[in-house]
């Protein structure tokens, strides 16, 4: 069966992805082809056209066409739950029970427009609606690999209704036990608080995380912003999760928290450099996620983990690494498989995965992320030729030698290879590198690229045979999508990806998965006698991962860098 998923149901991140009798072939999001951060209020068309393209199958030849996000009945306790709990919001509440249903009949519209664009023939290949968080599960079960009993969790903003799910896995079959419904919904709090911070909802959830280590989660009782207690919680929509009237305004612009917060808070945090209290709120936030999310696993999951131990998670909450550290800490599980592009991304193959299972394809594990489109030396030189810039370059015989070579001397590079990552994080192919050893590495990137808040720290990516050593622990990760304590011996031999807490969140690298990052590290490693190199995105301040040679290139000359490599190619100022 060939089946695409297509996502961007709730106005962010479209993206697609193709399976092919399972097996996931390309996947890619939207906005690293439009260059826009999050595609908002996109579709994904030039995603899907890649990801046929990539595979060698014409549009005639899709079987289904999946999408994350479905239609629900009268009596969906979705609908009920979510007109009670925004009775102060009638026009809201009401059009949930009459007229529940209408996003989704709008984005079947764009949908079904989507397919024709595409030269996919709908009575062919028929529109197969997933519910959200079912897409969101399926992402997780269907590509962790695990078999036997697994427990499934996903927790996101909202779906349809629904903003949290507790379920297991069997065979290939999906159980839902437990759902909340919006406005009960940890990723709102953790976007309202968001918000509050000064950060951008969906997006800078990240630095809130990253400021949480500098803050003292003792300060302040954030328990006043989600009531929980014996397997439910229910958020206080006074001063978060607010709608209409309950909403704080400012400057022409209205926010998922109430002026209520404010009172009780302080004002609104503005610009990039005042800590006190907020940073103490990053921290109270941060632990009541932590500790509202242990206890429902507690209630929903514990079974299931008792018996087998394997947990797998999606939804945007689950690429809050800290929380999966706590995640990972509890006795009863032994592995957690985080789904890489766990947001709103995701949910295109979540969808598929679900979609080709129903249709009988036996859904093969995620064996990497490496999705996207790739280009060869000649595209590279093309485009180099082509540039306004007027590069200059020269070819190399061993990339990861000469760039291994610059980082021993401690120059940053930029490393553009083989197939672009999908999901958020740089992998080893769209990645600005650093010699982790190196005092004042991170700064000097950051000032090179004119990028980040001194929140975000920076990742290691780690060879296989140090990563236990430096880790402490045999636990995999392959997608920087958890974070580990780093050994005391190694946090003084690579402080650049040692953040304040202690932790590192770490992709560990192996020789069949990315050959060349490999090669590349090891060869750092007989230079610097550091199997670690510091690895974070190639892009800048608001701008999404480069896609092309050509977006290389002009983050390249937009940036201080000094060196970029495009596959054997070397530009350099
Ligand atoms: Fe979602």
């Amino acid at each position: 069966m060939i089946v695409l998923g297509l996502s961007g149901a709730l106005t962010h991140d479209p993206s697609a992805a193709l399976f092919v009798d399972g097996q996931l072939v390309s996947a890619a999001e939207e906005e690293r082809f439009l260059r826009d951060k999050h595609a908002k209020r996109c579709w994904p068309l030039h995603a899907a056209r890649y990801c046929l393209e990539a595979a060698g199958v014409l549009p005639a030849a899709v079987d289904a066409v999946a999408f994350p996000f479905a239609p629900f009945g009268f009596f969906y306790p979705g609908r009920w739950h979510f007109a009670r709990r925004y009775w102060y919001a009638p026009d809201r509440a009401l059009n949930a029970l009459f007229n529940g249903n209408r996003l989704f009949r709008r984005n079947r519209r764009a949908i079904l427009k989507l397919m024709r664009q595409l030269g996919i023939d709908p009575a062919r290949a028929p529109f197969r609606p997933v519910p959200h968080h079912l897409a969101h599960a399926s992402s997780a079960y269907h590509l962790s690999g695990f078999t036997g009993k697994t427990a499934i969790l996903g927790i996101d903003g909202k779906g349809e209704y629904a903003t949290t799910f507790f379920g297991w896995g069997e065979n290939g079959q999906i159980h839902t036990r437990r759902e909340f419904y919006d406005p009960d919904s940890l990723g709102g709090v953790y976007g309202a608080l968001t918000q509050y911070l000064g950060f951008e909802m969906l997006d800078g959830e990240f630095k809130v995380m990253g400021m949480a280590p500098y803050g003292d989660p003792r300060k302040y009782d954030f328990r006043r912003l989600i009531r929980y207690g014996g397997g439910s919680f229910t958020v206080n929509t006074r001063l978060v999760n607010t709608v209409g009237l309950r909403r704080y305004k400012h400057d022409g612009l209205s926010f998922y928290f109430s002026p209520r917060l404010v009172e009780w808070l302080g004002p609104k945090r503005e610009g990039d450099a005042i800590d006190d209290p907020y940073v103490d709120y990053a921290a109270s936030m941060q632990a009541l996620l932590e500790s509202v999310t242990l206890e429902l696993i507690e209630t929903y999951l514990a079974d299931v983990l008792r018996q087998t131990g394997r947990l797998c998670f999606a939804g945007g909450v689950a690429l809050n690494v800290k929380l999966n550290q706590q995640i990972m800490a509890r006795s009863d599980v032994s592995e957690l498989f985080v789904q890489p592009a766990a947001s709103d991304a995701g949910t295109a193959l979540g969808a598929a995965a679900y979609v080709a299972h129903a249709l009988g394809d036996t859904i093969q594990p995620l064996a990497d992320v490496y999705l996207g489109p790739a280009f060869s030396t000649d595209d590279c030189r093309q485009a180099c030729e082509a540039h306004p810039a007027r590069p200059t370059y020269k070819t190399v015989a061993d990339a990861p030698l000469e760039a291994a070579r610059l980082l021993a001397a401690g120059h940053p590079v930029a490393w553009f290879q083989g197939r672009m990552e999908f999901g958020p994080r740089a992998l080893g192919n769209r990645s600005i590198l650093g010699d982790p050893s190196r005092a004042g590495m991170a700064e000097r990137i950051n000032a090179q690229i004119k990028y980040r808040e001194r929140w975000r720290p920076f990742c290691p990516s780690i060879l296989d045979w140090a990563a236990e050593d430096i880790l402490q622990t045999r636990h995999p990760a392959p997608y920087m999508t958890l974070a580990f304590d780093v050994a005391p011996h190694w946090k003084r031999r690579i402080p650049e990806v040692v953040h304040r807490d202690g932790t590192a969140r770490a992709q560990v690298v192996t020789r069949t998965s990315n050959p060349r990052y490999y090669a590349l590290i090891e060869a750092l490693e007989a230079r610097r006698g550091i199997p670690v190199v510091l690895n974070t995105s190639l892009n800048r301040r608001g701008e999404p991962i480069v896609c092309t040679p050509t977006d290389a290139l002009n983050m390249f000359y937009g940036s201080d860098l000094g060196y970029l490599f495009l596959e054997d190619l070397l530009v350099y100022k």
